[in-house]
């Protein structure tokens, strides 16, 4: 019997509207996809509109977009406040919540009873197994990682991470797809932290230790990887960049998945979480931030 031929992706859902969900978003309306961000907040999907507004506009301080194209991006974009209503019409589904495998498989499950039968589910998790998402639908084949960078329309890379009963055509679609996107697809397969995280949570970690344990200050840290190692931002800022909770929920996944005690995470970063200092979204990490400011200022207890 013919091959079916592959159904085109044209209608995105994107779950989500931090962060990642609104980088994500971003980039496909700016690339001619109908897309649908799904937020159980309205204030969140209010919120992700207008910054999404305004990094269309730096494309166009740039002379990178032109005014019609960041007209025609944002008509690209509806919202809903209901997974069931978002996912109705999608091709693809990339899920971008809260780093949270209860909420993840709860999400997934909701994904599979209400996206069409083709729908291609995708998570922008960047440690949760995606076997053991797929393992919550009946259609692990068509489940998938599609592991995007900070920020989103920025960063080349997306790392398209293969679960263990992801097929080949699953992963070929979404590979083209991110070329299509003129992002950089890389394959890997699904261990915990990936490629990406596996080797940049060490490095933060590390980087935290060093801190903890007294050798340099914050500034120093930094200013040695940036300057000696071409880094765009030290480890520490970094960390605050992509939030040290995040940064925390990964290594204990890498420190349970592998039982490795090399993946234990720093304690000055578990007190740092626990006391609500996780970085630039707070406000406050091991940098302190103020808005409109691009100044790099040290963290009074770092000082
Ligand atoms: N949307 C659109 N454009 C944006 C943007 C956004 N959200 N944010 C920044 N830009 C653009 C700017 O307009 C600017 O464009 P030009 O180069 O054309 O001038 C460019 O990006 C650089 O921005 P800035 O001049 O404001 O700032 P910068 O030069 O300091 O660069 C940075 C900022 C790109 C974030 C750079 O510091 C960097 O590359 N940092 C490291 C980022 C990184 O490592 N990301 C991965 C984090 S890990 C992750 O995301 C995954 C995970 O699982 C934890």
């Amino acid at each position: 019997m013919a091959k079916k031929p592959r159904k085109m992706i044209k209608n995105i859902a994107v779950i989500g509207s931090g962060t990642m969900g609104n980088g994500i978003a971003h980039l496909f309306a700016q690339n001619q996809y109908a897309v649908c961000l799904v937020d159980i907040n309205q204030v969140a999907l209010d919120k992700a509109l207008e910054t999404i507004s305004k990094n269309l506009d730096r494309q166009v301080g740039k002379g990178t977009l032109t005014e019609d194209e960041k007209v025609a991006a944002l008509k690209n974009i509806i919202t809903h406040t209901s997974i069931e209503e978002g996912v109705r019409e999608a091709d693809l589904v990339v899920e971008a919540a809260t780093e949270n495998i209860d909420l993840k498989l709860k999400i997934f499950k909701d994904l599979d009873s209400f996206a069409p039968k083709h729908a291609i589910l995708a998570s922008n998790t960047s440690s949760i197994s995606i076997t053991q998402i797929a393992a919550v639908t009946s259609r692990g084949n068509q489940v998938i990682g599609m592991h995007f960078m900070n920020p989103v329309p920025v960063m080349k890379l997306v790392e398209v991470i293969r679960g263990y009963q992801t097929s080949d055509e699953t992963c070929a679609s979404v590979m083209a797809l991110a070329e299509n996107l003129d992002k950089t697809p890389v394959e890997v397969n699904d261990y915990p932290g990936f490629v990406a995280n596996r080797i940049l949570m060490p490095m933060i970690n590390e980087a935290i230790y060093t801190l903890y344990e007294g050798v340099a200050g914050v500034y120093e840290i930094d200013t040695v990887m940036k300057l000696g190692m071409a880094h765009p931002m030290g480890p520490l800022q970094l960390a605050d960049f992509i939030g040290l909770d995040v940064c925390l929920a990964i290594l204990k996944v890498l420190h349970d998945g592998f039982g490795n005690q090399k993946y234990a995470p720093c304690p000055l970063l578990v007190n740092m979480v626990a006391a609500g200092n996780k970085g630039v979204k707070t406000g406050v990490g091991f940098y302190q931030y103020t808005a409109g400011s691009k100044a790099l200022v040290v963290a009074d207890k770092f000082k």
